[in-house]
């Protein structure tokens, strides 16, 4: 079928006809651009965003029916297979792959930007000790914006570039202290000899008293799981950012926002609740009870980490994260670990099973993300903040994206209003 180039909206009051324009998209769903409405008086109701393109982008790309899911036009798998974060970094940010020059640059201003000052250190004693590691990240990115006055310039290119690279750069050593507070553990100071996810690691898990080299197969497998996580449209976090910094606010104040929405159970808090689901089944023997649980509508219960919003075909993410959990797990030798056990089960039963194949119910990136990261000794309760690092890259380049327009407007949605109509105000004593 040709893509229609306008739509005619016709009204039941006789009022005439309009004609709206049909926007085609390079891929996906066509847009019909709706602007002119609110000139006639109607605005369209849509919560959820259901059906709504909130802005043009050319970032990342999803077909949820097909599985596919592309960063400035490349398949995730093959940047999983070849590439690395720092460069998919670079690619979100810049829009194409770095040169071998430009991407030695990049990595090295990626290197030198890991310090905070050293004030945050007294931001983080503000904190009570069990604080969950998301709370003290949302804080302290936030924080950062008292602490870089220059540079935030954020209509100018140059100065959101230096914000971008100080941003993705500090995250890592924040979430990393993060974990060190929270353990009762000294700082570890970032070491710039090390690449991002090597660093990362070591931060985490160095101790100043004795030497520590961390794992490559473990780095390698933490380099993978950000890549995978670093963008994905439009979602909840990345909107949060795009409408924070529609009004031009400090970036490290939008980017703290993102965390926020990303920290939410509906959001990037699945892959903690996988662990747990895998724990309390506890056996093998006892997935059937489960998956009878899951499809039981009189119990609220849902198999955590399969199904998805958007992909109704295997997430591809997904399809890389199970192999890097294989691989992984074979590496470190921990193919006989029981939650493994019962997850590749689980996944082999539900694949059988026609509740789960006729809803287009496949395992979510969630479902072995959280396998992996246990497999790097990673506690759950910082695996959104090591999501929130991955994307702090997909927000940036976003929240960039968004600034660089030649007609950027404030975000400001409208909304249905179903409260009250006017009213006298009536005085406390005439109350009734
Ligand atoms: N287990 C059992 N049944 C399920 C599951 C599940 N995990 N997911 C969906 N269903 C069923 C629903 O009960 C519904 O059945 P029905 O048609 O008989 O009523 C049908 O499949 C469609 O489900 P919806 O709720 O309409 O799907 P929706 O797109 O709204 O939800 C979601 C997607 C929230 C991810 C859901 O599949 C879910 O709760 N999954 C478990 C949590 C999870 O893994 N979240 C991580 C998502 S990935 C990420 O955020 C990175």
């Amino acid at each position: 079928m040709t893509v229609p180039t306008k739509v005619t909206l016709t009204f039941d009051n006789g009022q005439p006809p309009i004609e709206l324009p049909v926007l085609a998209g390079n891929l996906g769903p066509n847009v019909i651009d709706i602007r002119d409405l609110s000139k006639l008086g109607f605005l369209t109701y849509d919560p959820g965003f259901m059906s709504t393109a909130s802005c043009n982008s050319s970032i990342s790309f999803i077909d949820g029916e097909a599985g596919l899911l592309y960063y400035r036009g490349y398949p995730i798998e093959q940047l999983a297979q070849h590439s690395d974060f720092i460069e998919v970094s670079y690619l979100l940010i810049h829009g194409e792959l770095p040169t071998s020059e430009e991407k030695v640059a990049f990595d090295k201003t990626m290197r030198r930007h890991t310090m905070l000052h050293d004030q945050i250190n007294t931001v983080f004693r503000g904190f009570r000790r069990d604080a969950h590691p998301m709370a003290v990240l949302v804080g302290v990115t936030g924080a950062l914006s008292a602490f870089y006055h220059d540079s935030i310039d954020v209509f100018d290119a140059r100065n959101r570039e230096i914000s971008a690279y100080r941003l993705i750069a500090k995250v890592s050593t924040i979430a990393a202290m993060s974990y060190k507070y929270n353990m009762g553990e000294p700082f570890v100071y970032p070491q710039n000899r090390l690449g991002y996810a090597e660093n990362f690691l070591y931060m985490m898990f160095s101790m100043p008293s004795e030497p520590y080299v961390v794992n490559p197969v473990a780095a390698r497998a933490l380099d993978k799981i950000l890549v995978l996580h670093a963008d994905h449209e439009q979602n909840a976090s990345t909107s949060t950012v795009r409408l924070a910094g529609s009004s031009g606010a400090n970036p490290f104040a939008c980017i703290a926002a993102g965390m926020a929405s990303l920290w939410g159970p509906l959001h990037g808090g699945a892959n903690e609740a996988v662990l747990k689901m895998l724990e309390d089944i506890g056996d093998v023997s006892r997935i059937p009870e489960y998956i009878n649980r899951a499809k039981d509508k009189s119990n609220s219960f849902r198999l955590m980490g399969f199904g998805h919003r958007i992909y109704k075909n295997m997430d591809p993410r997904a399809a890389v994260m199970r192999q890097t959990c294989h691989e992984l797990l074979n590496e470190l030798q921990l193919t006989e670990d029981p939650l493994f056990k019962i997850a590749l089960e689980l996944e082999r039963i539900a694949a059988q099973d026609e509740y789960f194949i006729s809803r287009k119910l496949y395992p979510n990136v969630d479902f072995y993300s959280g396998i992996v990261f246990r497999a790097l000794g990673i506690p759950p309760s910082m695996f959104t903040a090591i999501f929130a690092l991955a994307r702090t890259v997909g927000w940036v380049a976003q929240w960039n994206e968004m600034l660089a327009e030649n007609n950027h407007r404030i975000g400001r949605p409208r909304q249905h209003y179903n409260g009250a109509a006017r009213r006298d105000y009536v005085p406390v004593a005439e109350r009734v």
